[in-house]
């Protein structure tokens, strides 16, 4: 057993990639795994997708602790920072218990990753721990702590098509369908989303364009869960795995439905610092049921094929490549600006394992 993404274990960790990457399990893999499968009843196929996610789950956690730090409640379950009271301020905007739901989508996160790391130690499988790629500088502003990051939250180049994604009626991710964006300034250019420093607190408008900033990312970040657990489920083999994945991915979705209500309440705005437009997404040339701001519930659409009435799903689900596809996701977002080669041949390999993963291997 070992644990993947330290820096002991670099060397064979790159020896099991480059074995995968061949298509084709080394020795040095099914020595470390064959003893679980006789102890522990997974699958190699069940512990790859599961350090997928702990990984996921990880830098997930990375991110909601710098928004707690700033902008959530500091305490026991989630300690670290002392909070910026402008940038809270400017959140409570999109709702008044934004610090309460940012800490708690955070204490999440740290107990799903410490779980699934937890489980695959108990099933005598390898671990996840990026430790050594908490090398991202921090938020100067004060209320941050001052220490080594997995992700940028300050250069978020943000995909919002999530938005009109699920208020379509007749499109589907999974059909190949594509989806216009809600806030489109977002999704070109680079914005923080918290204050890099103090000279972000000012003025109003730029510190309420960081929060409604943070408003889309929050929602973002969790439809992407939201969708990755149900896409992976379907390769799982232990029923106990999929249990894991099952009672873990609606909580994603409880976060999702939780951030998708607060982000139409982000107030129109033009950044006077940058430009940065949040249109009033209910007038036109927005408004109607793609942007209606108060559709938080999925609308109905095409699934698995046009011929069968539309039905009201999570999307997309597709499971092939779900693992390389939130990598992607992730990466694009502008979440691990910054961060070397090596991490992201790390995060690259676990998903490349992760979407080698079959039912029943
Ligand atoms: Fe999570």
């Amino acid at each position: 057993m070992k644990t993947w993404g330290q820096p002991t274990s670099r060397r064979s960790f790159m020896v099991k990639g480059l074995a995968l990457g061949a298509g084709a399990a080394g020795v040095g893999l099914l020595e470390t795994r064959l003893p679980a499968l006789a102890e522990g009843g997974l699958t190699p196929g069940d512990a790859a997708i599961l350090r997928f996610l702990a990984a996921a789950e990880i830098l997930e956690t990375d991110l909601w602790q710098q928004y707690n730090e700033l902008g959530g409640v500091q305490d026991s379950e989630v300690p670290g920072g002392s909070g910026s009271a402008a940038y809270t301020a400017a959140l409570e905007v999109l709702d008044s218990d934004m610090p309460q739901y940012i800490h708690d989508n955070t204490e999440d996160e740290m107990t799903h990753f410490s779980f699934i790391n937890a489980y695959l130690a108990d099933h005598g499988m390898d671990t996840v721990n990026l430790d050594s790629f908490r090398t991202l500088p921090s938020s100067q502003a004060t209320g941050a702590q001052r220490k080594g990051r997995l992700t940028n939250l300050m250069q978020l180049t943000l995909d919002t098509s999530w938005w009109t994604r699920y208020r379509s009626r007749t499109k589907n991710p999974d059909f190949g369908d594509t989806f216009p964006q809600a806030v489109p300034g977002l999704a070109s250019g680079m914005f923080p989303g918290i204050p890099r420093s103090d000279a972000d607190l000012t003025p109003s408008d730029h510190v309420q364009a960081i929060a409604n900033t943070a408003g889309f990312h929050f929602a973002f970040i969790e439809q992407g869960g939201t969708s990755l657990y149900p896409s992976l489920a379907q390769r799982v083999t232990h029923p106990e795995v999929l249990r894991i994945l099952l009672s873990i991915g609606p909580t994603e979705t409880q976060h999702f439905q939780t951030w998708q209500d607060k982000a139409g309440n982000a107030p129109p705005l033009t950044d006077p610092t940058n430009g940065l437009v949040f249109p009033d997404l209910n007038s036109s040339p927005f408004g109607g049921e793609d942007f209606q701001t108060n559709l938080i519930m999925p609308e109905p659409t095409i699934f698995l094929d046009r011929k069968f009435p539309v039905c009201s799903i999570i999307r997309p689900t597709e499971t092939n490549g779900a693992a390389m596809g939130a990598v992607k996701a992730l990466t694009a977002n502008g979440l691990f600006r910054g961060q070397s080669a090596t991490f992201f041949r790390v995060l690259h390999d676990l998903a490349v394992a992760a979407d080698a993963a079959r039912h029943g291997t």
